[in-house]
């Protein structure tokens, strides 16, 4: 029925998430809220950690892509958890550094690092720094020098193939901001120069295709695309290439009529082209790393506001306001993506209305949702929007000095809070 397993309704027809009541954390910690569901959060990195093992024999790393939604928790969760993680900041790398994570199971990407975060790279030891461009790759080799250090890189490729996905969050084709074309012959030089370079191991390649895709054939194609390459450049170059990191973007279930496949199908068919690919070809059978961001955490965190005015514009559409909004969720105005939403209070009633969900910001595009299906709406209401466990809190804002809300774990029916709700005070910290 739910978009995820962790999600409920219980006697008093109020949605739960990880056996809490939705209405009763609202009444504790106020709204609006993201509550995460830990078990279910758990239970995805070890399903991606299981299919590593069992389809790829665990000569394998799964890095977490933490700008889905990086805290302190959940970097103690991935460690615990044994996954590697991927970060693409000097404020995700503080994140991971901070929380006590192993940092040789840390991936650098970035397609326009600055000094201070290579710096800070190097002196953490982070274990791979994914090089985007040439640029990058001396001041790395520079720094590295200095240092008298060795930076284990992997070079970002784009493997020229086109997911179908949203052009904002596609990332593999040639007209890309990040990484080397292939067609060009632009990676296979910036291969050559990495090879030359002091103070510089190439370990690997990297190439992520885009977020939200359903297909595996394009995760297929593109693990052939990178193999084909590293064969490519043991008989030009006579260099191996030992590690290849085939990035992240696995879709989840934002409606209930979406059907991602389970992550293990996506490596289990995604090992058998590396494996049948490498056999071909003639190269080692790489080191692999994957990526899931979203597919991690998306589906399990809901956010929770109370519902303010509600507008009837007759013959046009009712706008239900709640106190929260692009803020907090800036992917609808973004990337028009679609969601769940429902009453939280009144879980057990049919969904007879369509609304318009819209957030407290001085912004008519500030929407969270057009034309959703909900039960009666009325002032006070608890709204709850499911599947925003991804790229939600961490793409927050303060646009009209509204503060971040509060982020709380739920498990077996207990909740801790994970993030502290901002205050008007942290919102004027840094003014002068
Ligand atoms: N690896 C790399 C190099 C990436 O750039 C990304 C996402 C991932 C892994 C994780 O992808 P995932 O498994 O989460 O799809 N803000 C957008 C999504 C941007 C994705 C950016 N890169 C959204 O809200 O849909």
């Amino acid at each position: 029925m739910f978009v995820s397993d962790g999600l409920g309704v219980n006697e008093s027809g109020h949605l739960t998430v990880g056996g809490c009541d939705t209405v009763s954390l609202a009444k504790k910690y106020g709204t609006p809220y993201i509550c995460y569901d830990e078990d279910m959060i758990r239970k995805n990195c070890r399903e991606f950690v299981k299919s590593m093992e069992e389809d790829y024999d665990g000569n394998g790393l799964v890095c977490y892509a933490s700008k889905a939604f990086s805290c302190l928790e959940m970097c103690r969760i991935c460690k615990e958890e044994k996954m590697g993680l991927d970060v693409v900041s000097g404020g995700e790398i503080f994140t991971a550094v901070k929380a006590g994570f192993p940092s040789e199971r840390i991936c650098f990407h970035g397609n326009n690092k600055t000094d201070d975060e290579l710096t800070m790279a190097l002196d953490n030891n982070v274990g791979r720094i994914v090089v985007d461009n040439v640029e990058e790759l001396k001041r790395l080799s520079t720094l590295a020098s200095k240092t008298g250090k060795v930076a284990k890189i992997m070079l970002r490729i784009k493997p020229g193939i086109d997911a179908h996905t949203h052009s904002f969050i596609r990332t593999g084709q040639i007209d890309s901001k990040f990484g080397f074309a292939l067609e060009t012959g632009e990676a296979m030089a910036a291969v050559k120069l990495a090879v030359e370079t002091d103070s510089i191991d190439l370990c690997g390649l990297h190439c992520h295709i885009g977020s939200q895709i359903f297909d595996i054939a394009p995760f297929e194609l593109a693990a052939k695309v990178m193999i084909d390459f590293i064969s490519e450049i043991k008989e030009t170059v006579g260099y191996e290439i030992r590690e290849l990191n085939l990035g992240g973007g696995f879709g989840i279930k934002y409606l209930e009529s979406d059907t991602p496949k389970p992550f293990s199908e996506y490596m289990k068919r995604v090992s058998v082209v590396v494996k049948e690919e490498a056999e071909k070809k003639n190269v080692k059978l790489p080191f692999i790393l994957i990526e899931p961001g979203r597919s991690v955490v998306g589906a399990e965190g809901v956010t929770v506001y109370t519902v303010g005015a509600v507008k009837h514009i007759p013959n046009i559409r009712t706008y239900v306001s709640v106190d929260g909004g692009m803020t907090d969720n800036p992917r609808y105005i973004l990337y028009q993506s679609d969601y769940d939403v429902m009453c939280a209070n009144k879980a057990n009633e049919p969904k007879t209305e369509k609304v318009t969900v819209a957030g407290k910001c001085c912004e008519s595009g500030d929407l969270i949702q057009e034309n959703a299906p909900i039960q009666k709406v009325e002032a006070g209401d608890l709204l709850a929007v499911l599947s925003t466990g991804a790229y939600n809190y961490s793409m927050a804002s303060n646009y009209n000095r509204i503060p971040r809300p509060i982020v709380v774990m739920a498990k077996d029916g207990d909740s801790r809070v994970i993030i502290r709700r901002e205050t008007y005070e942290d919102i004027t910290r840094n003014d002068v």
